[in-house]
């Protein structure tokens, strides 16, 4: 029996847990349309990470030369290796193009050209005419395009009668015994109360959980508690194998260097000075997709090729592009790489190495960000009341490899479909079911275990373990015996969560229980995104096996998804990939190999 709590009670039509792009523009569209919309969020709204997106959102608007949402829906599909839902990418391609124009006129201070039309640049994997020219698709505010994005989502969630409740970590999710979602407790970490969120729907964009590995351009409070909370509700993740490394990490310190830097012409050399790419993307070089640079990268450095005294990294130059382009397209990343690298970036190149960024994985939904259960082995079953949206969610659009610059456009465009979806599915103000409490005192009991633990291992050293084995077991390359030695020395970290010490028992700002809470949700991420690496036996996008070392389409075009069914216990199924379009405005992308 948990102790007792005292519990302030909340009832909204709609809750939303995170204040990053997707989130803030799914309260938006709610309080837009009507309904009563509170938005919990374990940090202050404009330090959510998507603060950190750098180098811009794609949309064929054309302003920089011809181009087609088409083409754009091409790439993607291509770029997630197959694995995409293109009924999600065709309306997620399409939808791009009016998402910028909102963005433009809810103030978004983007980068412009000669004659005022937002500037775009060419991302790794967006080409013109399916494959044959090199698009400029991605509009930027210089380098600091998710910073721009998120103020001006702030500004437009606050408009309207939205009620933010900051500083609350999400604990989690109420759930009926027959499966409904019933809202979510949160802890204000402020005055250590708990709060009973009840509501109709409850929206997850708590965002991915890049922090499970060590090297990360992820924020630390990426912990992927949205899924951490499906997960322990006996919902399944969907993709979780497929982690993207992205190429320019600043090494040691694992900080982005936009793939902007790239766009905008720098190029990447091995010890040798030469510019490697060229070997391995003859047509696209430095800009193909994520995962076929991080490999080549990572065999340069594998084959002794690598710079640096311990031949352990590779260079990125931007030197030629000149101060004058740098100053004014690349300020962020400029003044990153003075800070974490001591570079001067006019004069000599930035050490960098491929580094975890975004997870392709995640909550899965259908395209109104509905949540898929796969009960009864219905493929379209969704969990009434739960909806998940942004990197939290799997829709799924990136598949196997997202392309860079897709993510911003999948908040804008997914947050708003599942305001959308509120809205023609809600009534303003409808009875919100009672909690039973079986399912708070559930919660309750799992908060106290953790609060009150009497362990000896701390916090930080079980997520350094943790941290260490994906980096090293679960990374850019995979064998088989690499990846189940993984699971062995994870399941050790697991058991070792059972000894965990909380030195601190208040619940006033006790950053060391909400990081063990982090941690928990971040062991069961880790645990269902290595197994379900190790099952799948082929490679595909970012799942690159030596041991199976072919895209494998009969066996293999399919959506993992994964049950954490007791600490160290997985099950796992799988669903089809949507081949087919939303309307006859476009065709299937037929499977076929993938070069650059
Ligand atoms: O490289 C970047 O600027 C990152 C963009 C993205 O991940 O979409």
């Amino acid at each position: 029996m948990a102790q007792s709590y005292e519990i302030v009670d909340h009832v909204y039509d709609v809750v939303v847990v995170g204040a990053g792009g997707a989130g803030l523009r799914a309260v938006r569209g709610l309080s837009e349309a009507g309904l009563s919309t509170a938005c919990v969020t374990k940090v202050f709204p404009t330090r959510s990470h998507t603060v950190a997106a750098q180098g811009g959102v794609s949309a064929a608007l054309g302003n920089m030369g011809q181009d087609d949402w088409r083409w754009h829906m091409y790439d993607t599909v291509k770029g997630s290796d197959w694995l995409g839902d293109q009924d999600a990418i065709e309306y997620m391609c399409r939808e791009a193009i009016p998402a910028i124009i909102e963005l433009e006129h809810d103030g978004v201070p983007f980068s412009r050209t000669e004659d005022g039309k937002i500037y775009q640049r060419p991302f790794g994997g967006m080409t013109t005419n399916y494959g044959e020219g090199t698009a400029q698709r991605t509009c930027a505010a210089a380098d600091r395009t998710g910073h721009a994005m998120l103020h001006a989502l702030y500004q437009q969630a606050l408009k309207n009668k939205a009620e933010f409740f900051i500083e609350y970590f999400a604990v989690d999710l109420y759930m009926s015994a027959d499966g409904r979602c019933l809202g979510v407790m949160a802890w204000d970490l402020s005055t250590g109360k708990l709060h009973r969120f009840r509501a109709q729907q409850t929206i997850l964009a708590c965002g991915g959980y890049g922090r499970a590995f060590f090297s990360c351009t992820s924020a630390h409070t990426c912990t992927g508690d949205g899924t951490g909370m499906v997960l322990r509700a006996g919902l399944p993740a969907q993709d979780m194998e497929f982690v993207q490394f992205h190429p320019t990490g600043i090494y040691g310190s694992g900080c982005l260097i936009t793939e902007g830097a790239r766009g905008e012409g720098g190029y990447l050399t091995n010890s040798n000075g030469e510019r490697f790419m060229e070997r391995y993307a003859p047509n696209a070089k430095d800009l193909a997709s994520r995962d076929v640079v991080s490999r080549s990268m990572s065999v340069e450095i594998r084959e002794g090729r690598g710079v640096g005294a311990e031949a352990d990294h590779i260079h990125l130059h931007l030197e030629h592009l000149g101060p004058e382009v740098l100053a004014e397209r690349l300020p962020g990343i400029s003044e990153t790489a003075k800070i974490f690298a001591g570079v001067d970036v006019t004069k000599e190149p930035i050490p960098v190495l491929p580094t975890v960024h975004y997870n392709m994985g995640g909550t899965p939904t259908n395209f109104h960000g509905e949540v898929l259960s796969m009960q009864g082995g219905d493929v379209d079953a969704i969990v009434p009341g739960l909806m998940a949206i942004g990197e939290n969610a799997c829709v799924s659009v990136h598949g196997a490899n997202r392309l860079g610059s897709n993510s911003l456009l999948d908040l804008v465009v997914f947050g708003r479909a599942a305001a959308l979806r509120c809205a023609e599915t809600l009534k303003p103000g409808a009875n919100v079911a009672e909690v039973p409490k079986e399912a708070e005192e559930k919660i309750l009991s799992r908060l106290d275990g953790l609060r009150y633990s009497k362990g000896s291992t701390s916090t930080a050293d079980i997520r350094l373990a943790m941290q260490k084995t994906m980096q090293g077991n679960c990374a850019v390359f995979r064998t088989g015996e690499v990846l189940a030695e993984g699971i062995e020395k994870l399941n050790g970290v697991i058991d070792s969560f059972e000894d965990v010490s909380v030195a601190d028992k208040s619940m006033i700002w006790n950053s060391d229980l909400v990081e063990t809470l982090e941690l928990d949700n971040l062991l069961g991420q880790a645990l269902v995104t290595i197994v379900g690496a190790e099952n799948r036996k082929e490679s595909r996008g970012a799942q690159a096996r030596e041991d199976y070392p072919d895209r494998d389409d009969e066996n293999w075009m399919k959506h993992t998804m994964a049950w954490r069914t007791g600490a160290k216990d997985v099950k796992l199924d799988y669903r089809p990939v949507h081949l087919y379009t939303m309307t006859d405005e476009v065709e299937v992308v037929a499977p076929k190999a993938r070069v650059y």
